[in-house]
């Protein structure tokens, strides 16, 4: 059994069955499917990566606390849409104490769930779950002194997943660096691939074939290659447009490796050299993510971080003369919203937004502290519309973010993605080779 499973056996106690599901396969059009992605709190408990299953949890029973239904094997539908574990390979390869075909899980409910006082369980995810988990309570409540009763507490069993997601082991460090290395890598391709007159889909496609060649099985997120003003669209996607001499490209693209993302923007000159106006910008971006990283460690609050990345942030925009006023003022107005409009890192792990709360005691003021084993990005930007007849027009379409992504350890930190160069002078010369 997977230590993941152990500690959420451990943590729900006796008394209580949780029901985890997969997630489903979803339609793209008429009898074509997306590319599937797993579930990630059933990936995190059991590792299985098939579609239409569900990990039921039972910690009082000796001999089945971990059984599994998933789709049985069926040599037509292999030959159609691909090879199943079944129910043995569920047993030998994902360590289930005891696997049924998901067509049983209805009747099983009864037999799984009589008896335990509280069921984990989310509501609201898998409307169809819900239903035969409702309608399980319903019948039961009928019956109620004739026969065992149903459980009469309902949790949400993720408040324990994700606890356990956000804190990562030494093992999911590993898989995460990996995941780190592969993009750090595609990064520093594109860098050394671009040039004026190439389109943004080859850089697209130069770093997602690295991905997919170097054993991560693709992007952990839609690749953002942003030219010129493109790069002011915070989730700029089409990724079609020429890159023009003289006009920045930003690039925001990771990996996932086993499940694990990775997520790096760098900001660099299509022609290799920033001009004197892009350096002005990139430079405040840049000081301001080298402090918020510094400031990633076991203590500061995920507030503190924020509103150093706006202070520093908002003295920058008053040098560059796109706000006057006092700091003060203009932060408490948040007049800065109009050039940095976003958060200055988040969890990363199976998620991109990784599972866990930025808050303690369930109250969002109560900002919480890093610790370590999380894991972050710090990604501050500035985005100056090309339109803005406010800005200087020197700085008008610039768009400018640097992230990298972060463990929080004991004794400070270990920069995941150190590698990707980010001082204007050490691309520039990356880019002069
Ligand atoms: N690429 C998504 C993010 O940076 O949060
Ligand atoms: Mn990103
Ligand atoms: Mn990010």
């Amino acid at each position: 059994m997977r230590k993941q499973l152990k500690d959420f056996i451990e943590s729900i106690g006796k008394n209580a069955v949780a029901i985890i599901p997969a997630a489903h396969e979803v339609t793209k059009s008429y009898d074509t499917e997306f590319k599937f992605h797993q579930d990630p709190d059933f990936y995190y408990l059991t590792g299985f990566p098939e579609p239409d299953a569900i990990a039921v949890i039972n910690p009082s029973s000796k001999k089945n606390p971990y059984t599994l239904f998933v789709r049985p094997r069926d040599p037509k539908m292999e030959t159609w849409y691909g090879r199943r574990e079944g129910v043995d390979g569920a047993k030998k390869n994902y360590g289930a104490d005891k696997a049924l075909p998901i067509e049983k899980f209805v009747s099983e409910l009864p037999k799984l769930l009589n008896g335990s006082e509280k069921l984990y369980y989310r509501f609201g995810v898998d409307n169809r779950l819900d239903q035969a988990i409702l309608n399980y309570l319903s019948a039961q409540r009928f019956k109620r002194l004739k026969t065992a009763y149903p459980p009469h507490t309902i949790i949400d069993p993720t408040i324990a997943i994700h606890e356990m997601r956000l804190h990562k082991t030494p093992d999911e460090v590993k898989l995460m660096q990996k995941s780190a290395d592969i993009a750090v890598e595609a990064h520093i391709l594109a860098m050394q691939t671009a040039k004026p007159g190439m389109n943004e889909a080859h850089l697209e496609s130069v770093i997602e074939h690295h991905f997919r060649t170097s054993g991560a099985s693709g992007v952990s997120y839609n690749s953002i290659i942003g030219g010129g003003a493109n790069a002011t669209i915070l989730h700029y996607v089409e990724n079609n447009a020429p890159l023009r001499d003289g006009d920045l490209l930003l690039i925001d693209a990771g990996a996932s490796y086993h499940g694990y993302a990775s997520d790096i923007t760098r900001t660099f000159p299509v022609s290799g050299r920033y001009t004197e106006a892009q350096r002005d910008v990139y430079d405040i971006v840049l000081e301001t993510e080298i402090a918020c990283l510094e400031a990633t460690k076991v203590g500061t609050t995920v507030k503190e971080r924020q509103n150093l990345s706006i202070e520093m942030l908002t003295e920058g925009m008053k040098k560059l003369g796109l706000l006057k006023g006092k700091t003060k003022d203009l932060i408490k107005k948040k007049a800065y919203e109009k050039y940095y409009m976003h958060g200055v890192g988040h969890y990363l792990g199976l998620d991109v937004h990784d599972a866990g709360r930025y808050f303690n005691d369930h109250k969002v003021k109560n900002s919480r502290p890093f610790a370590a084993g999380m894991v972050l990005t710090v990604e501050p930007g500035l985005y100056i519309p090309p339109d803005d007849k406010n800005a200087p027009a020197k700085y008008r379409g610039i768009g400018i973010r640097i992230e990298d992504d972060v463990l929080v350890t004991e004794s400070g930190n270990v920069n995941l993605t150190a590698k990707c160069p980010k001082h204007a002078e050490e691309i520039e010369e990356l880019m002069a080779k």
